[in-house]
């Protein structure tokens, strides 16, 4: 981990408690009533600093600065590939994965097939274009299907991977979830790895067509309906991947099992996205869990902090304050989305990460994820009441006729 990313942890963790938790009807945002374990504090923290970092990034000197870095031969080291890795994409001279830089795998996935969600910017579509350097069949899945098309067109070009592909997907929509998977599975005779990377973040009180709070219907039950659809497809893939791209944030979340959607609780719209990303972990946790005795693995991530449109619904993004005296703080921390694709990049393709299932990576690094993360009656029940909000019994019959 590096430094910086210490720092995000450290601030958010003292800010936090252990734990997280749910204001209270009618608090103020910034203070008023809090639970013990005040988690939106702590979410606020977490949240905040991201979107500090994130600022800084498109700060102007920050970006002058972040050119003169690019042009560097420090980064271009950087983004070299050790040269200790072999052609099968397995590093001989570390036993130990690094905490930043370029995936530690040269591993090339020639005939494999790769979905990756909300890859028309940012992480994602870093993500997919590093994966089509690699040799794979990659479906862009995307809501924005212009977006989608030029994105998938430059990663064409720039990889000369003609077997990548833009397809619709919106999350916030159960019916396209639907839609996307029919179509994939009458498509696709095997899926090899699927990285449910697409989130919202800090958006107003939205909700999705059916309903859910946008952020916890896109970043979770999204995914979770997307993933149970192209379940049986996977396992019959042989030796496939699901990777959940998750956040630090998640540290700061709470479940707030009576209240998921919050339609009684006064909306926070950082401690809506800590709760989303808390149960990306959860999520993988038992999937995990219920992929045992299969080839099929499940683990979640937190790629770092990087420059992306993640922010684009935070007025940090505008603040005067946070550009003029936080900014220049924060650069450090900050990566590209290019750098911030490489531990995803490393779960989808590394052959030493075959057989690991249910971890949560910090970084290229496995650590133990939040306590309430690992709790497993929280992620049993979770399932089952996601499973309920999306109809999945329903949805599953739906998609096999
Ligand atoms: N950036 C960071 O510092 C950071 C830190 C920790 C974790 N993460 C995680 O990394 C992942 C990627 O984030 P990012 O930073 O690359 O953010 P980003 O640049 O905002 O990209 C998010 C992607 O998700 C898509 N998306 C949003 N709503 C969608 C929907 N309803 N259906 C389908 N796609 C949808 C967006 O599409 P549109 O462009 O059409 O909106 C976009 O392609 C997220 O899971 C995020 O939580 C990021």
């Amino acid at each position: 981990m590096s430094h910086g990313e210490e720092a995000v942890a450290a601030a958010s963790k003292a800010e936090a408690g252990p734990y997280g938790g749910r204001p209270s009807v009618g608090a103020e945002d910034g203070g008023g009533t809090q639970h013990p374990g005040a988690g939106r504090r702590g979410a606020a923290a977490c949240t905040y600093m991201t979107a500090v970092c994130v600022h800084a990034r498109r700060d102007a000197a920050a970006q002058q600065y972040r050119r003169s870095v690019e042009a560097s031969a420090g980064e271009r080291a950087l983004l070299r590939r050790p040269d200790s890795a072999n052609d099968n994409g397995i590093t001989r001279s570390s036993s130990r994965p690094p905490c930043g830089g370029p995936c530690p795998s040269n591993a090339k996935i020639r005939g494999k097939t790769v979905i990756v969600t909300g890859a028309n910017t940012g992480i994602g579509k870093e993500t997919a274009l590093e994966l089509a350097k690699r040799g794979g069949k990659i479906i862009m899945a995307c809501r924005d299907m212009g977006k989608c098309e030029n994105a998938a067109r430059e990663v064409r070009g720039t990889t000369l991977n003609h077997n990548v592909f833009a397809k619709h997907l919106d999350l916030a929509s159960v019916k396209s979830i639907k839609e996307f998977a029919k179509s994939v599975l009458k498509e696709e005779q095997h899926i090899d790895v699927l990285i449910n990377n697409a989130a919202v973040m800090r958006c107003p009180h939205w909700k999705t067509e059916d309903g859910f709070e946008m952020q916890f219907g896109v970043n979770h039950l999204g995914h979770f309906l997307l993933t149970n659809l192209l379940l049986d497809r996977l396992k019959e893939s042989g030796q496939s991947r699901i990777i959940n791209v998750s956040s630090l944030a998640h540290i700061a979340g709470d479940i707030d099992f009576a209240d998921l959607n919050w339609e009684k609780t006064k909306y926070d719209t950082k401690a809506a996205y800590c709760q989303s990303k808390l149960a990306n972990v959860l999520f993988t946790n038992e999937l995990a869990r219920r992929l045992k005795g299969t080839r099929v693995t499940a683990n979640s991530l937190h790629p770092g902090v990087a420059d992306t449109e993640l922010g684009r619904h935070t007025g940090m993004h505008k603040s005067t304050f946070s550009s003029a005296t936080l900014a220049p703080i924060f650069w450090t921390v900050i990566k590209s989305a290019r750098q911030a694709a490489q531990p995803g990049v490393y779960l989808a393709v590394a052959e030493d990460l075959q057989e690991t299932s249910g971890k949560y990576f910090h970084v290229f690094r496995e650590k133990e994820a939040a306590k309430q993360a690992l709790d497993e009656e929280t992620a049993r029940k979770l399932w089952e009441e996601s499973a309920k909000l999306v109809h999945l019994d329903e949805a599953l019959q739906e998609c096999k006729a």
